[in-house]
Parts: C-alpha cells; sequence; structure tokens
C-alpha cells in the first residue's frame, strides 16, 4: 500500500494537534506530534539545569547523548526521553518556552528531524510541526499551512491551561505565544513559513466541528 504524508504546519494555538489527531483517526493513519520532540529535548536541558539559550555547547553535548522516542497507545502519541513516558510533563509554559528556544539550534533540528523523516519513510502519517512541509518532508503529498489570529490562538490556549489548573493570566499567554512565534519566524534553520505548495487553512473564526471539517475535505479531495 503507498505510504501517504500529509504536513500540517503552522503557529503554536492553531489547533495542529486537536486537528491532526482527529483527521488520522478519521483517515487511519498515525499522528506525529513533533513539537512534542522538542518539548522533550527542552525537558531534558531542565532537568540538567542547562540555560538552553546561553549555554549552547552544554545542550548540543546532552542532546547527543539523549535517546527519544515515541510510541502510539489507543491512537495517543507517547513520547520517552531516555526510556521513561514524558507525555504528561511536557505541556508547562516552561517546557513551552524551552522547547521554543531549544528548536533554534540546528544540531537539536537536525537529531530530531532524522527520527521524524524515519518515522514518515515506513507509515502514512499526518505529521505537524513548524517546518514540515518546508524542510522535513518537502515532497509530502499533502501540505497544510493552518493558522488563526494571535488573540485567537492565545485565547484557545489559555483555556486549556485553565482546565488543566495551572496559574496564568491571558496576557502572559500571549506574550508568550508571541515571543514563540518570533522564535520560530526568525531563526536561521527551517524557520516557520508556509511551503509554496501549502494549502491556506485559517480558522480564525471557526469552532472546532468546522475546523475539523475544512481539514478532513483539504485531505480527502486531495488523497
Ligand atoms: O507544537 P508545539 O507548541 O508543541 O512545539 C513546541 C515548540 O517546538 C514550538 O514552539 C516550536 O518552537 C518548536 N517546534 C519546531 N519545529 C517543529 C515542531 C515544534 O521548531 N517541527
Amino acid at each position: 500500500m503507498k505510504i501517504i504524508n500529509v504536513a500540517i504546519d503552522g503557529p503554536s494555538g492553531a489547533g495542529k494537534s486537536t486537528l491532526a489527531r482527529l483527521a488520522a483517526k478519521k483517515f487511519g493513519f498515525i499522528y506525529i506530534d513533533t513539537g512534542a520532540m522538542y518539548r522533550a529535548s527542552a525537558l531534558k536541558m531542565l532537568n540538567l539545569k542547562i540555560d538552553i539559550k546561553n549555554d549552547i555547547p552544554s545542550v548540543i553535548k546532552a542532546i547527543a547523548d539523549t535517546k527519544i522516542e515515541i510510541s502510539h497507545i489507543d491512537g495517543n502519541q507517547h513520547i520517552y526521553l531516555d526510556g521513561a513516558d514524558v507525555t504528561n510533563l511536557i505541556r508547562t509554559p516552561e517546557v513551552s518556552m524551552g522547547a521554543s528556544n531549544i528548536a533554534v539550534i540546528k544540531e537539536v533540528r537536525l537529531k530530531l528531524v532524522d527520527l521524524q523523516r524515519e518515522i514518515a519513510k515506513n507509515h502514512s502519517c499526518i505529521m505537524d510541526g513548524r517546518d514540515i512541509g518546508t524542510y522535513v518532508l518537502p515532497d509530502a503529498d499533502i501540505k497544510i499551512f493552518l493558522t488563526a489570529s494571535a488573540e485567537k490562538r492565545a485565547k484557545r490556549r489559555f483555556d486549556e491551561l485553565l482546565e488543566k489548573g495551572e496559574n496564568v493570566t491571558f496576557d502572559e499567554v500571549l506574550c508568550d505565544m508571541k515571543k514563540r512565534d518570533k522564535n520560530d519566524e526568525e531563526r536561521a534553520f527551517a524557520p516557520l513559513k508556509p511551503a509554496g505548495d501549502s494549502i491556506l487553512a485559517d480558522t480564525s473564526e471557526l469552532n472546532l466541528a468546522e475546523s475539523e471539517r475544512l481539514i478532513e475535505n483539504i485531505i480527502s479531495e486531495r488523497l
């Protein structure tokens, strides 16, 4: 059977992971959340008390000795850092900012991109991230650039964090999101930008069900 790769890129909080997971389930593909790999890498540095922004040589040394793996349990991706399941430890604001900072380091990206390409070579998947259509899988069968206004994205992320009991304000979430967008868009290596052959999907004015329909229609029309 032909392997199909769908790339979904876009800024933080655009709904990529939720929509990619739902679409993967519908089409029988696996869902690969590449952000979780950057998050797990950042968690390692936080555990080792390495200053990600200011001590890049130590980050590069530590990442060379790091094992990142994924598995799927009931359709949900689990991520392992050096053999330990860290799926539930990587969604805090501290890890989010660490992931955004570690993602500018080329050596980290190259290691994670190898893992991402290896998975996509062997499985039909929907892979979400920032550079999937432009760098990781430039020959992906379908490329979607999913976006929404910064305020709408921050509101969705804020509601999620509140639900988890995190103690944050909307302004903090919006400010963090803008910083992360800037890091992603301005980095030298594999920055966030729509691939020339991607389909733009803006969910600013759509609810979850409408966004889901939009993404599933884009995919089914091109399969
Ligand atoms: O998607 P998520 O917010 O979980 O990703 C965490 C961070 O990892 C992002 O802020 C982004 O900087 C980085 N990332 C990346 N390239 C990817 C996926 C995520 O640079 N393919």
